[in-house]
């Protein structure tokens, strides 16, 4: 049996919908359905489990996130570490990506906020831009399988693009920059810093005052990663300062992001409800159910959280 704790009844039900017909061997339940008993559960399928619910469960073969990034489920100190926990993928999940780290770049660019500002105070604001894509380079940060599929995008449209990782990477189109003792010499030549690094102890907090110092001064932050990559009080400053230029924000902490927040009416901030890549569920079911034949049918899971990486 398989348990879907997701973000709310309805959406269960659908992910249960798509999960039967995809595997109609294979029992989808949502959770808290009566009678559900933990020692028939060997599948869980969650966004933010209740803490110690996963570690009750005691036939539980394998955990299924409904996200790329596993940090709403690792967090529950109580976690099963010893089971496999496969982060959620299929090829959505970069395209929209993709599409979101595109849009970003060119609304920062074409100073997409600026004009909606202007527009919104019926402003004719004259002001055609000096730079071209090509006169712009993009780097990502955290240069894994959602950076490396940005890649070709961003390329498309002409902007140079460099990658940062902990390992080098050979992602044709994007020079690889790795580890603590190369990350200066990307940063001095990133003009739109893209992160889309995991939430990890060594992640957290890494866009800060130092780090946007480092940054060319007019560089823009895109974040579609996690909000605790980004010290929100030095972005402010950054930007206010003028060092910074903009900033498109797709994740934050907590969410929502609260009504009181500085970032919502600042005029160099664009801000996205977490929306950058959410792949359609019949996708993900698909990856799930698939996952599922591979590992009964004794091949190996893709996708596996490393506990030794932490991601
Ligand atoms: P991957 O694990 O494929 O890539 C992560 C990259 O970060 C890797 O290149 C890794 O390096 C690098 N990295 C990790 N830790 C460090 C470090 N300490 N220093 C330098 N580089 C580091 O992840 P994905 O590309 O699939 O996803 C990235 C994140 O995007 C997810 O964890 C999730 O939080 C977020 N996300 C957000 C979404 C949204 O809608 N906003 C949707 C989907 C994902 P190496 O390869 O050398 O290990
Ligand atoms: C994810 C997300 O991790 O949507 O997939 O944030």
């Amino acid at each position: 049996m398989l348990v879907v704790k997701a973000e709310g009844r309805r959406s269960q039900a659908e992910w249960c919908e798509h999960l039967t017909a995809l595997r109609p061997g294979l029992r989808s339940i949502p959770y808290g359905e009566e009678g559900l008993r933990d020692e028939d559960i060997a599948y869980v399928l969650t966004w933010e489990p209740p803490e110690g619910w996963l570690a009750r469960l005691p036939n539980l073969k394998v955990i299924f996130s409904i996200g790329a990034g596993v940090d709403h489920i690792t967090r529950d100190a109580t976690w099963p570490r010893h089971l496999p926990l496969v982060r959620m993928g299929g090829e959505e999940i970069g395209q929209r990506m993709g599409e979101y780290v595109a849009w970003a770049c060119l609304h920062l660019l074409r100073n997409g906020r600026g004009f909606a500002h202007a527009q919104g105070e019926a402003r004719w604001h004259y002001v055609p831009g000096e730079r071209t894509a090509q006169d712009v380079t993009v780097g990502i940060m955290g240069m894994g399988s959602l950076g490396a599929t940005a890649v070709p995008m961003l390329r498309g449209l002409g902007f140079p693009v460099i990658g940062w990782s902990r390992s080098r990477k050979e992602v044709a189109g994007a020079e690889s920059f790795a580890g603590a003792e190369e990350l200066d010499a990307f940063l001095a030549r990133v003009d739109i810093l893209v992160c889309l690094l995991p939430s990890t102890p060594e992640t957290k907090g890494i866009v800060d005052a130092a780090l946007m110092a480092k940054l060319p001064a007019g560089a823009a932050v895109v974040n579609a990663a996690r909000g605790a990559h980004v010290v929100v009080p030095d972005l402010i400053a950054a930007l206010d300062a003028g060092h910074l230029s903009g900033a498109v924000l797709d994740v934050f902490e907590p969410e929502p992001l609260p009504q009181d927040s500085p970032l919502w009416a600042h005029p160099k901030v664009t801000v996205t409800p977490h929306v950058a890549s959410i792949a359609r569920r019949r996708e993900r079911a698909r990856f799930v159910a698939d996952a599922i034949g591979a590992f009964e049918g004794g091949q190996a899971l893709p996708n596996l959280y490393d506990p030794e990486r932490g991601y």
